[in-house]
């Protein structure tokens, strides 16, 4: 199969959208693989941030996003041989991967590393730019959003659940900014294509949410066949 038929599902959206949960339940359901493709944004972050580096020094922050030794087993993900799941979770990982993903360098380094992952039989994959910068020609497009409200709410839930302090109201201050940084920015930014297919899961159920775009891919394909 040529790489560019290799079907893919691109779930872009806002922070704490709930895409990535739904990317991940609709990768397993079709046996697919899944990129979480802020969580490369979240690696350069990090390790920038170990490596004391000045986040204004564009050359070295690119040279760090393209050379990440970065390995992804199932949940767990490793930098440099160790894991640093729960470390790139933390808000201040995504104010600053959010901060470098303005520079188009950065987003440069990492475009390839992610095209990677479109192997057979598909791949399912969630970000900001996924459908109209990196997978093009993706087989389905969605944007995935809910209220800033509910989003917080979901993040500190998620927060709270992994031990992790969290306070609802900076949370939600938090999230506003990002929105509005990720979706003003030049290059790249979050925004609803013409070609993609709107998902507000503010009062839907994770399970609702996965149907509904199964339901879309299912779709497509039995057009495509006929
Ligand atoms: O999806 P996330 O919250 O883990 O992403 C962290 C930051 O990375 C997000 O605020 C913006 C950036 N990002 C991006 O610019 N493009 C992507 N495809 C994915 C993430």
């Amino acid at each position: 199969m040529h790489n560019n038929e290799i079907p893919v599902i691109t779930i872009d959206g806002p922070s704490a959208s709930g895409k990535g949960t739904i990317a991940q339940l609709v990768a397993a359901k079709l046996g697919f693989h899944y990129l979480d493709s802020g969580a490369l944004y979240r690696l350069v972050a990090l390790k920038a941030a170990q490596s004391l580096a000045d986040t204004k020094n564009y050359d070295l922050l690119s040279s760090i996003a393209r050379n990440l030794d970065v390995k992804f087993n199932g949940q767990v993900i490793y930098l440099d041989g160790k894991s640093v799941t729960d470390d790139i979770r933390t808000e201040e990982c995504g104010i600053l991967a959010s901060q470098l993903a303005a520079y188009p360098d950065i987003r440069e380094a990492l475009k390839e590393r992610q095209r990677e992952f479109r192997q057979p039989p598909g791949l399912v994959t969630d970000g900001r730019d996924m459908g109209s910068v990196i997978f093009p020609n993706a087989i389905l497009k969605v944007f995935l959003t809910a209220s800033a409200e509910i989003r917080a709410q979901r993040r500190y839930k998620q927060l709270i659940e992994k031990g992790m302090n969290a306070n609802i109201a900076n949370l939600l201050h938090d999230i506003e900014k990002r929105d509005e940084r990720d979706s003003n920015r030049s290059i790249a930014p979050l925004q609803q294509g013409a070609d993609t297919r709107l998902l507000d899961t503010t009062s839907l159920t994770i399970s609702q949410a996965q149907d509904t775009v199964l339901s879309w891919y299912n779709e497509i394909c039995a057009k495509t066949r006929v």
